[in-house]
Parts: C-alpha cells; sequence; structure tokens
C-alpha cells in the first residue's frame, strides 16, 4: 500500500506523514521543491505540482490513496486544477482520495464525487497554528498581540487532529462518502487564547485590539487581496456558526478526545520565544 500525500510539507501535511510513517506505511510525498522538503527518514519525495497535474502523473503509480489538499498557498489560490489531478488519480488506479475541504462544494468535490473513488471530505476549522503565523512575531519581539476581534471564538482545532482524521480514512474502511467537520474541544476568544499562550510559555503578553481599518492596513500590507481581506474581516467579527460550535467528530473518528489549545501550545513553546 503506497499513500501519496499533497501538501505533505504543510501544517497539516507534514502531521499525516508523520503518522503514516510511524504506522509503517508507505509514503510518498508531492512537493514542488522536494529538496527542501525536509520530510522524515523512509518518506519518498516526488517533484509534482497541483498546478501542472501532468507533472504528478509519475507520482500515482501504484498509488492507493491520496491525501489532497484543495488549495494553494500562493495568494490564497484555489488549486483550480485539481478536478484534473482527481481524473489523474482514477486513470492511474488510485482507489481512494481524502480531501481536505475549506469550502465543501467546489469543483474538486463535485469531480470526485464523479469519479469511482472512494472519498471522504475534511473540513477543519481554524487551526491552532495559525498562532505562530499571526502572533509569533509580535509575541517574541514585543510580548503583545494585536488583532482585530478580540471577543470572537473558535473551535480551533489541533492540526495533529486533523491528521489523524485523514490517517483513519486513507487506511481503513467504512468512510466513504462521508463528511466530516472537525473543530477543536473549547470555542476560545481570540483573548482566551492570548491568555493560554502566556501562560504556557510563562511571559505576559498585552492584548490590543484593532481597529477594521487598522487590520484592513496591516493585512494589505501583508499582501492580501480585497477579497481575502474581507473574508478575515467578517471572520475575525462575525464568524459563521460552523467557526466556534464545537463538534464530536475527532473523538467519534479517531476514538481519542481533541487536543486542548493548551497542549497545542506546550509543544509550541519555543515557536513563542
Ligand atoms: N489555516 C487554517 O486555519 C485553515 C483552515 C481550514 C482549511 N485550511 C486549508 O488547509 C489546507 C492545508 O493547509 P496547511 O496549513 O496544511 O498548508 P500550508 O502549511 O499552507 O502549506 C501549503 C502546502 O501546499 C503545498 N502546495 C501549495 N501549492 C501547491 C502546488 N501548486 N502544487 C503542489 N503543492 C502545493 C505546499 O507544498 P510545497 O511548497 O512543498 O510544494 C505545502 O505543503 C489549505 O488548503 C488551507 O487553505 C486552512
Amino acid at each position: 500500500m503506497t499513500i501519496l500525500v499533497t501538501g505533505a510539507t504543510g501544517t497539516v501535511g507534514r502531521h499525516v506523514v508523520e503518522q503514516l510513517i510511524n504506522k509503517e506505511v508507505q509514503v510518498r510525498a508531492v512537493s514542488r521543491n522536494p529538496k527542501r522538503a525536509s520530510l522524515p527518514e523512509g518518506v519518498e519525495v516526488v517533484g509534482g505540482d497541483l498546478m501542472s497535474p501532468e507533472t504528478l502523473i509519475p507520482a500515482f503509480q501504484g498509488v492507493t490513496a491520496l491525501y489532497l489538499i484543495t488549495s494553494s498557498d500562493q495568494a490564497d489560490a484555489t488549486l483550480e486544477t485539481n478536478p484534473q489531478v482527481v481524473e489523474l488519480a482514477e486513470k492511474a488506479g488510485v482507489q481512494k482520495v481524502s480531501l481536505l475541504t475549506v469550502y465543501g462544494d467546489g469543483p474538486v468535490e463535485q469531480a470526485i464525487k464523479n469519479s469511482r473513488l472512494e472519498w471522504a471530505f475534511v473540513q477543519p476549522v481554524g487551526f491552532m497554528a495559525n498562532a505562530i503565523d499571526d502572533w509569533q512575531e509580535s509575541i517574541r519581539k514585543e510580548g503583545v498581540v494585536r488583532a482585530l476581534g478580540g471577543e470572537t471564538r473558535g473551535a480551533i482545532i489541533h492540526e495533529a487532529d486533523i491528521a489523524a482524521v485523514f490517517v483513519e480514512t486513507l487506511l481503513e474502511n467504512g468512510h466513504h462518502r462521508n463528511f466530516y467537520t472537525l473543530t477543536g474541544p473549547e470555542a476560545l476568544s481570540t483573548i482566551e487564547q492570548v491568555e493560554i499562550i502566556s501562560k504556557g510559555i510563562g511571559k505576559e503578553i498585552e492584548f490590543e485590539e484593532l481597529t477594521e481599518e487598522e487590520a484592513r492596513g496591516e493585512w494589505k500590507k501583508m499582501g492580501h487581496n480585497e477579497e481575502s481581506i474581507d473574508f478575515m474581516v467578517q471572520m475575525s467579527k462575525n464568524p459563521p456558526e460552523i467557526g466556534y460550535t464545537i463538534l464530536p467528530t475527532i473523538e467519534e473518528v479517531t476514538g481519542r478526545p481533541a487536543k486542548t489549545f493548551a497542549e497545542w501550545v506546550s509543544e509550541h513553546k519555543s515557536d513563542f520565544m
């Protein structure tokens, strides 16, 4: 059995790879820069670009199941080529796909449903690891977090829990045609998240509420386009119910309770010091 992991160098993908390797499963990982992938020993790393699906044809040889991501890290772009990726996977004899879906129903989801592949869709809410991308620098340099929506709650999820659901769906039967929405075990406000980091690393961290205008300016400086800024403003001020409603899915699928943010912080102290 060989599992092909796309997004293998990403936040979730690294956990998927590690957990599969720990189960002694043969893993082939796709990266646009295989030399820089830095994945565990035993992983076969191959070159491939989801934006150019034909580059993946060699990677599909002998693969039984596929972990597929739906968007690229380049300018928040959706991987519109993914339906072709699904077609090529099917042609190559892949039997199963587990998809990390963001919006739940787009062209790739349709292509998978129309294929003869066995499938599971997995839709996580916000990742705990976003704390690193968003706050690492200001916590390290100034002991401060500046954000819009300090009181807004999110049922943020540990990336290893997301990966554990993928591993289960990729390796075990009984998940065909399931759509799993995943959340963490608590709906924490941004201010509470900052307090948990502060306690975990033993350092005072101030929280400063940004105005919407200030937040928009910051995101613009970071290179986000207007559409994604509007989305981030909405998620910060008035997220949909799915973002803060705690669900039991992690425990139902993996048999283990979802990890808390305090546990996540204890594993990532050095990222903030
Ligand atoms: N952050 C959140 O709160 C959140 C919440 C829900 C869903 N999501 C979604 O979850 C997915 C996975 O996120 P992540 O954080 O694990 O990933 P990530 O850390 O942002 O890394 C992106 C991964 O995608 C790969 N990739 C990007 N463009 C590619 C392309 N054209 N061809 C091949 N590989 C490509 C990169 O591989 P190489 O650079 O090695 O090629 C890298 O492994 C994303 O689709 C994201 O939108 C995120």
